[in-house]
């Protein structure tokens, strides 16, 4: 055994303790030390039964990301070699109990069905996520999981990655008993049970009871292979882990769990899991924060007022009171309250209806919302959040008259997306508590957050606004109070350049289609409807775009604003909508188009899906660089997550930055450098793309260098 693997004996019962922080992961020293533990526990006579438990937070939460990342991009090691381990677990000679709490996620639940038993406490989750890094539990899983839990259960739960509680778990036959207190003395007590049973113990991998007949294979896979292709759009681990545990329910054990193997090693190295491992961890790295120590204090947040009960204030409210927080939500008159409270209430009961709530938990979130007209109470909340209309002035006043009022530590926050953090904040006297918290419509849906830091905003207010978004479990990334920030800096070039194709050549659906064919969820003309050309134009205009008069203009877009073609919310936009959010392509639009081009001398032209996607998504890449140059991304792996988390980029591409790592930095350069000379100014190459590419170096790079 070592420091990460313990055991103790108590009563009969050898407890065997893994505990390596943060999230036990299988390393090599936890695969080592359980190894010895067992054999110790097997040849000590006073021992009858074995328990094993997570020591801190969780039970296993998986294999080491770090391996794996290490294996997909060449290493020949990475992977836990775990198959002598799970052998052993399975002919121990004492019943051997796993205790589960936290999260047995991939090669975590791997080990415990390989346990004779299995227990755990009701709020624990257990689950196969592989496929959302990309491969597939390589660890014997696909070929016991079905063996417990039959294997229509365990191809949705490896399809969707989701992780299952333990009152599913246990009907579905995963574990086998959900311990209420302290688990080890339960599990203890379990253990102590079994042991005076007689017969011999259950192993996983002789289990044929639970698997379908022949009869019923052909079925149950075309669903499973549906299933991944219809809602895992793109992925290739979902459907290859169909055939893995197709495998399970067609081939003996070992040959099974060598299918397994081969299936996991060839995704391992695959595009797609690099790019998904790097999600991973560029996900994990927003929380590192230069200046924020782990030292710096948050200040806690139990209650928040919310300044604005329109779109936005209603849907981060919203937010709130699902995570438990409650709020204080003021508008300037009752009517415009009233309103908000309706949309609010309006939205639960869809949440209500697609099962998402029970009418119960709608109640409990609807009474954490305070609606009232004007700002009583607000001096004593923790956070405020201002989300009135993108009007300086107004923001200003607001900022005045309530951040100045506020208690010592309370922090103010603009939910502006246009708006000079610097500007509100000096209006309150006390500026290092003056954060931007840029939401994402819906609020309450969107995963993405900017926390726009100020020239004056504290480590403490940055502390305490993380925080925050991680409560209302949403991915806050800290960006710099430039124009856009970083989302909207990036998508304004990218939306043009779509704009600009059609009046080239090519047709709004046909910039959609091949956008959504790269893997974009949306397509950039249907989302301009969704979010309203309205809104499109406000914030373009606020962003001073276009002042120039060199600069090249879209033509299209606000003739349809001035039409009245707002978008989805008009039933008419870049496409029509008879039918509620469906677009469909408008003659009368491309009619429109072609002759606004006409009128401006553009020859119309056949126009590729390639030179769309690079016109398009070389944009983004290009102006990604000029944000991480201007410092207002802190690393290209951040606008990365931004563009997963609140955009739709694709996951399994790992987001623009890393796609163009991906795609050679050198080739990216050469085509912006084409479209430079063909398209002047707005091409202009950011030097920092420049400088990589004579170094030879990736954003990858760029962000590890930083790092160390
Ligand atoms: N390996 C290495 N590090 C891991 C890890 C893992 N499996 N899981 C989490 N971590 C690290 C994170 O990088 C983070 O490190 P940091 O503090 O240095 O940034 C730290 O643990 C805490 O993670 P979170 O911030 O995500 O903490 P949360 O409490 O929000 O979430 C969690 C915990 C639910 C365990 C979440 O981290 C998670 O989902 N982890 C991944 C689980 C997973 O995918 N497991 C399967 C791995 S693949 C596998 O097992 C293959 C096998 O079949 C062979």
């Amino acid at each position: 055994m070592n420091q990460a693997v313990t055991l103790s004996v108590d009563q009969g019962v050898a407890l065997i303790r893994i505990d390596n922080p943060p999230v036990n992961a299988l390393s090599p020293e936890v695969i080592g030390g359980l190894d010895a533990a067992i054999d110790r526990a097997s040849g000590d006579d006073s021992v009858l039964a074995i328990v094993i438990i997570g020591a801190g937070r969780t039970f296993i939460a998986g294999a080491d990301i770090k391996g794996l990342e290490q294996l997909a991009w060449g290493s020949d090691s990475g992977a836990p070699e775990m198959h002598e381990l799970l052998q052993k677990l399975e002919d121990t000679r004492k019943p051997v109990v796993m205790a589960m709490h936290g999260t047995a996620l991939g090669g975590g639940l791997e080990v415990a069905m390989a346990g004779h038993y299995r227990v755990a406490v009701p709020d624990a989750l257990m689950g196969q996520p592989e496929v959302n890094l990309g491969i597939i539990p390589g660890a014997e899983g696909t070929q016991r999981l079905p063996r417990l839990v039959g294997l229509e259960k365990a191809i949705e739960m490896c399809v969707s990655g989701k992780p299952i509680k333990a009152a599913d778990a246990l009907s579905a036959g995963l574990i086998d008993r959900v311990i209420d207190g302290e688990l080890a003395a339960g599990a203890s007590a379990f253990a102590r049970e079994m042991a005076s049973r007689t017969g011999a113990l259950p192993k996983t991998r002789e289990r044929q009871d639970k698997l379908p007949p022949a009869s019923a294979l052909p079925g149950m896979l075309t669903a499973g292979r549906d299933l991944a292709r219809k809602t895992r759009r793109n992925l290739e681990a979902p459907v290859a882990v169909v055939d893995a545990l197709e495998a399970a329910a067609t081939l003996p054990f070992a040959e099974g769990c060598a299918r397994e193997r081969d299936i996991f090693f060839r995704l391992a190295k695959s595009e797609q899991a690099k790019a998904l491992i790097h999600a991973f961890f560029a996900e994990r790295g927003v929380s590192k924060v230069p200046g924020v120590s782990k030292d710096t204090v948050a200040a806690p947040v139990h209650r928040v007022g919310i300044i604005g009960a329109g779109t936005m204030g209603g849907g981060i409210a919203m937010a709130c009171a699902n995570a438990g927080i409650n709020v204080h939500l003021t508008d300037a008159s009752q009517e415009a309250l009233d309103r908000g409270i309706a949309t609010i209430r309006k939205n639960y009961d869809v949440s209500v209806k697609r099962g998402r709530f029970t009418p119960a938990q709608v109640d409990e979130r609807m009474a954490r919302i305070a609606p009232q007209v004007g700002y009583d109470g607000f001096s004593d909340v923790d956070l405020v959040i201002e989300a009135v209309f993108e009007n300086m002035a107004l923001k200003k006043q607001i900022a005045g008259s309530v951040a100045s009022q506020g208690k010592a530590d309370q922090v103010f926050a603009t939910n502006t997306s246009t708006l000079d953090i610097d500007e509100i904040a000096a209006a309150t006297g006390r500026a290092a508590k003056v954060i931007g918290l840029h939401f994402f419509s819906p609020a309450n849906v969107m995963r993405l957050v900017e926390i726009v830091r100020g020239n004056a905003t504290s480590p403490e207010t940055l502390a305490t606004a993380m925080a925050v978004a991680k409560k209302l479990g949403k991915v806050g990334v800290v960006v710099g109070n430039g124009p856009g920030f970083v989302g909207n800096r990036l998508m304004f070039p990218y939306m043009y350049e779509t704009q600009f194709l059609v009046e080239e050549g090519a047709t709004p659906a046909q910039v959609d289609r091949a956008l959504t064919d790269f893997g974009m969820a949306m397509g950039m003309f249907a989302v301009d409807d969704m979010a309203g050309l309205d809104v499109g134009a406000r914030v373009r205009t606020a962003l001073g775009h276009f002042s120039d008069p060199r600069e090249r203009r879209p033509l299209v877009h606000e003739r349809l604003v001035a039409a009245g073609r707002l978008g989805q919310k008009r039933g008419a936009g870049w496409y029509r909508y008879d039918e509620p959010r469906t677009p469909t392509p408008d003659p009368e639009v491309e009619t429109l188009i072609r002759s606004l081009a006409a009128d401006a001398g553009i020859e119309p032209r056949a126009i590729t899906d390639d030179e769309i996607l690079d016109r398009a998504i070389l944009a983004l890449v290009n102006e990604g660089a000029k944000a991480l140059e201007a410092g207002v991304a802190a690393r290209a792996s951040d606008i990365d997550v931004i563009y997963v988390n609140g955009y739709g980029f694709p996951g399994w591409r790992g987001g623009p930055m890393f796609y163009a790592d991906r795609r050679g930095l050198g080739e990216v350069l050469e085509r912006i450098r084409a479209f430079h000379r063909q398209h002047g100014e707005r091409w202009r190459p950011a030097a920092l793309l420049v400088d990589l590419v004579s170094r030879g170096a990736t954003f990858r790079d760029a962000d590890r260098a930083r790092r160390t």
